[in-house]
């Protein structure tokens, strides 16, 4: 099957956040992705929507997927990377919005894994004609969401009437899975340990955006959260630049680790996720994510080709 026209462009000029696309768009990305994954595979690798264009890459916190399959995505579309230590440009030399000036002179886009949500709308508010894509800030992981949505529709084609229940940290993965799940008609459950839930606004605007059908619910209790899910997902206690709280939060979370005994209350086949890197022994034991039901590596796959479809749509 060939690629779904690139006829649509997303409204949005940036991709801060999952709610940046209407569910029509969140769709579509979805699609492209999926038929850009087959034609990859089939090595035919379509046109080059990004020949001539460069794409920035600015990191100030660690990365292995993100930024490869960036790299790749924005090479397979025709175009070319430039890597920005993340100290010249974000370290305090000049304003952020003076950085965002420049950049848009140069390049298509920006690709930014930084620590507050803000500081990344503001460098993007501040050049009206630079694509700015969100790689993961402290708050919201927007691209793992979209590769996420890939891994899900794959097993099960819609998601409607679908459970999916993440267990731990209300974190930057978990606001851009409720939010990209709800809108896509999961029934999205989140179980996390007093003081680390998702915030109600959070919750307020994933209802909100949510299609005809979906939920999402807040949990306390892991085992109640798990019950009957088809999907069972999570991801570190302690996030990058969280460092200092690891012994406090090892000690919050230790009841939330999902583990065999866990995992057998969810529906049989229950699919297991997790974003990666995982911490081995702490949120997920070695038989839940190396068993076969496991589809962390697909996720991880997915990066590619979705972040391909994003650029596509975005900048080509
Ligand atoms: N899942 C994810 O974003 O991985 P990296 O931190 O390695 O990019
Ligand atoms: N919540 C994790 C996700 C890493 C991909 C972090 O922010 O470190």
């Amino acid at each position: 099957m060939s690629q779904p026209a690139l006829v649509a462009p997303l409204l949005s000029k940036d991709y801060l956040s999952v709610l940046d696309l209407s569910r029509t768009e969140l769709e579509h990305v979805i699609a492209l992705a999926a038929a850009m994954k087959r034609d990859r595979a089939a090595g035919r690798m379509g046109n080059q929507p990004l020949a001539g264009r460069h794409v920035a890459l600015l990191f100030e916190k660690p990365s292995l997927r993100t930024r490869t399959t960036f790299m790749i995505a924005v090479r397979e579309l025709g175009g070319d990377t430039v890597e920005l230590p993340a100290g010249d440009a974000f370290g305090g030399r000049e304003a952020l919005a003076d950085v965002a000036r420049n950049l848009e002179r140069w390049v298509s886009g920006v690709v930014v894994r930084t620590f507050g949500h803000a500081r990344l709308a503001e460098f993007a508010a501040a050049a009206e004609r630079l694509h700015v894509i969100n790689a993961l800030t402290d708050e919201e992981h927007p691209c793992q969401a979209l590769a996420d949505m890939l891994t899900l529709s794959e097993r099960w084609g819609s998601l409607s009437s679908r459970t999916l229940t993440y267990v731990g940290d209300g974190n930057n993965v978990a606001l851009s899975l409720a939010q990209a799940g709800v809108m896509l008609g999961l029934h999205v459950r989140v179980a996390s340990p007093p003081g680390f839930a998702l915030p109600a606004s959070v919750v307020d605007a994933c209802r909100r955006a949510a299609a005809p059908g979906a939920s999402l619910e807040l949990v306390a209790d892991p085992a109640e959260a798990v019950d009957g899910a088809d999907a069972v997902y999570t991801d570190v206690w302690t996030s990058m630049g969280q460092e200092q709280e690891a012994s406090a939060r090892n000690a919050a979370f230790g009841t939330y680790q999902v583990n065999e005994a866990l995992m057998a209350r969810a529906r049989p086949g229950a699919l297991f996720m997790h974003c990666l890197p995982a911490h081995r022994g702490q949120e997920v034991t070695d038989a839940v994510i190396d068993s076969p039901t496991s589809v962390v590596f697909d996720q991880a796959e997915n990066r590619l080709h979705t972040q391909k479809a994003l650029v596509a749509l975005l900048m080509g």
